[in-house]
């Protein structure tokens, strides 16, 4: 796909009834050869619309008006260029801790937590938050919490009478971000899109608890580095290993790579990962019934929920929705 034709898509399908900024500047980008040679002068995955509207905000830039984006785009490009080859997507939802808690709550407890690609590790405080899954419902978690996730539910979803007791809680990243740094926190407010400030307030929300209690991150690679990091975990409390929004990362090869290795460790495994990055758990479902824009969520290689992609929403499937190809 040539970069003029990636920004359109991304101005149509991604960015569309979400961000009007980012739809606008894609629209423009993908119409402005000077902006176009400049990005194609970049490794093929440092020209996503995602990361040059990031690192553009992450240095100032003028987002309202695209002309003058495109502008400052050209006359800035040394310094933009080096953010993008330097910084990543890695944008870092504590609200998604709302849709693996009924599965986190359900497992024998305490807990060993190990997030693979953690990105600050904020996914790894699902104690420290609280939550709300109905109007009618009271709020489960800390009262002194700073961060309230609200998450609407459909189905039969298992909601649990409290949050679950963490006892270790690891993750590992290709880069780890550090919320006590200012500027990688800078860097993920960016990453956040514009119109979308309920989303940077509880990143600063949560980015209090987390720096209040470091997370323990490891720099390394979701194969190689993964054993040995499980293997710290205390052998006296369940161990999860879980990810999300991750392997869309990686080729195929390395997520049946993945899946194969995180099956042989101890512990259990939960996977929240869009509907077509694992499709042999996706063939188990209606996947028709979850709609492009969701997440699949499951517990040892069984899926259990479709999800929305920041945390908001958990349709549990039904034994009818599993198994759209099943019948054959
Ligand atoms: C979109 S972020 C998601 C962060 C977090 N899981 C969440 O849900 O908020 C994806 C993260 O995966 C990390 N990542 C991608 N490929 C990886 C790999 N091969 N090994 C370890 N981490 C990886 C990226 O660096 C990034 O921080």
């Amino acid at each position: 796909m040539s970069t003029a034709h990636w920004y359109r898509d991304f101005a149509v399908r991604e960015a569309r009834g979400l961000s009007p900024t980012y739809e606008a500047l894609a629209i423009a980008v993908s119409a402005d050869r000077r902006v176009l040679a400049l990005l194609d002068g970049l490794p093929a995955d440092k020209r996503q619309p995602n990361l040059l509207f990031a690192a553009a905000r992450y240095l100032g830039a003028p987002m309202a008006v695209p002309e003058e984006f495109g502008s400052w785009v050209v006359r800035h490009w040394s310094q933009l260029s080096v953010t993008m080859r330097h910084r990543r997507t890695q944008t870092n939802e504590p609200a998604r801790c709302a849709t693996l808690l009924p599965l986190l709550a359900r497992l024998p407890q305490p807990l060993a937590l190990l997030e693979v690609g953690a990105s600050a590790g904020l996914c790894l405080y699902p104690d420290a938050y609280r939550y709300r899954y109905r109007d009618d419902a009271s709020v489960l978690g800390p009262a002194d919490s700073p961060v309230l996730l609200t998450c609407s539910i459909n189905g039969d979803v298992p909601l649990p009478s409290a949050v679950p007791t963490v006892v270790w809680r690891a993750g590992i990243d290709l880069n780890p971000l550090d919320v006590a740094d200012d500027d990688d926190l800078r860097w993920l407010e960016a990453l956040i899109w514009p119109e979308q400030q309920p989303r940077r307030d509880r990143l600063h929300a949560a980015a209090r608890i987390a720096r209040a209690d470091p997370p323990y991150l490891i720099k390394g690679d979701l194969l190689t580095d993964l054993p040995p990091l499980a293997a710290q975990a205390p052998a006296d409390a369940t161990l999860v290993i879980f990810h999300s929004a991750v392997l869309t990362y990686v080729p195929p090869d390395v997520r049946a790579a993945f899946i194969e290795l995180v099956r042989g460790l101890r512990g259990h495994w939960i996977s929240n990962e869009g509907v077509g990055v694992l499709p042999d758990l996706a063939a188990t479902v209606d996947v028709e019934g979850g709609g492009p824009a969701r997440f699949l969520l499951s517990l040892d290689g069984e899926p259990v929920a479709f999800t929305g992609p920041h945390g908001q929403e958990i349709d549990w499937l039904t034994p009818a929705r599993h198994g759209a190809a099943g019948s054959s």
